[in-house]
């Protein structure tokens, strides 16, 4: 890595990253950094490689538990992870998503999961999936002194409302719904948004006309951060190549390789040796 490279991370002298240092990052044109994880080892490798922000992402349900969707995790499954990545992180704002089902029914049922999490986990915000529809519960949230990401454009959670996962927020209406969903959210008080799968250039007229981050993953370069599922790049989950992903390590080969040779060493009474044994 070039010594300017190296020089970006650790930024705010090691600090734990608020939401007030967020909002701070956007100011200075500081682009954030954000991972999924949902256990405590990996949590605590990438909070010490410098990551700014760690997403227990519902996405736990793909890359964890292999189910085709996000719908299936509970509030209990989210506390699971959430307390398990706490554990592991000092300096990286850990943000929780709130599973599918618990948020909208009304604000009050949002404000008793919302709680329970936060409560449960002492995580530092939560994530929500949606605008003008979840509002309501959006506020309620917030004003039990809870800090909250939006998050626009593909929002997995409405999968089945959708058909599928493509590019989100192609034309007029759906853009100016998008841009409008943006604008209650900051209103509201959520200190940021991610945006999914949307245009890059309406990525960054939303990042522009806000004053808070908006961090993308499959949103292009014009947006205040990144975010995207550890396990997709680290090489982990072979079958997923979306055009945004870019992967930083293969893992899978990697792993695969390890347990080939450790099988082969087992078989051929090659492990342990004398030096590995009492
Ligand atoms: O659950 C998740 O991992 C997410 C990211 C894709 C942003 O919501």
């Amino acid at each position: 890595m070039s010594e300017e490279k190296k020089g970006y991370l650790s930024s705010g002298n090691g600090k734990k990253v608020t939401a007030h240092r967020f909002r701070e990052m956007k100011q200075q044109g500081e682009k954030i950094a954000m991972l999924t994880a949902y256990d405590y080892s990996m949590a605590q490798v990438i909070d010490q490689a410098g990551i700014d922000a760690i997403l227990v992402g519902d996405s736990a349900s793909n890359v964890m538990v292999g189910n085709r969707t996000t719908l299936p995790m509970t509030v209990d499954q989210m506390i699971y992870h959430g307390r398990s990545v706490m554990n592991g992180v000092k300096r990286a704002m850990v943000v929780i998503d709130m599973p599918f089902g618990t948020y909208h029914s009304s604000p009050s049922e949002a404000v008793t999961n919302a709680v329970r999490i936060m409560r449960e986990t002492e995580a530092d915000a939560l994530k929500l999936e949606g605008g003008e529809e979840i509002i309501e519960s959006v506020k309620a949230i917030l004003s039990a002194g809870i800090p909250i990401m939006g998050h626009l454009g593909l929002m997995p959670q409405s999968i089945n409302k959708y058909g599928s996962y493509a590019l989100r927020a192609k034309g007029d209406e759906e853009s100016a719904k998008l841009r409008e969903d943006a604008r209650l959210l900051e209103e509201a008080g959520c200190f940021s948004i991610v945006l999914e799968k949307i245009p890059s250039s309406l990525a960054g007229i939303v990042a522009r006309e806000r004053s808070i981050p908006m961090i993308g993953i499959g949103a292009g370069p014009e947006v205040d951060g990144q975010v995207l599922v550890m396990h997709d790049m680290l090489g982990l989950n072979k079958g997923f190549s979306p055009r945004f992903l870019r992967r930083y390590a293969h893992l899978y080969e990697d792993i695969n390789d390890a347990v080939q040779r450790y099988t082969a060493d087992v078989k051929a009474s090659d492990y342990p040796s004398a030096d590995e044994s009492y």
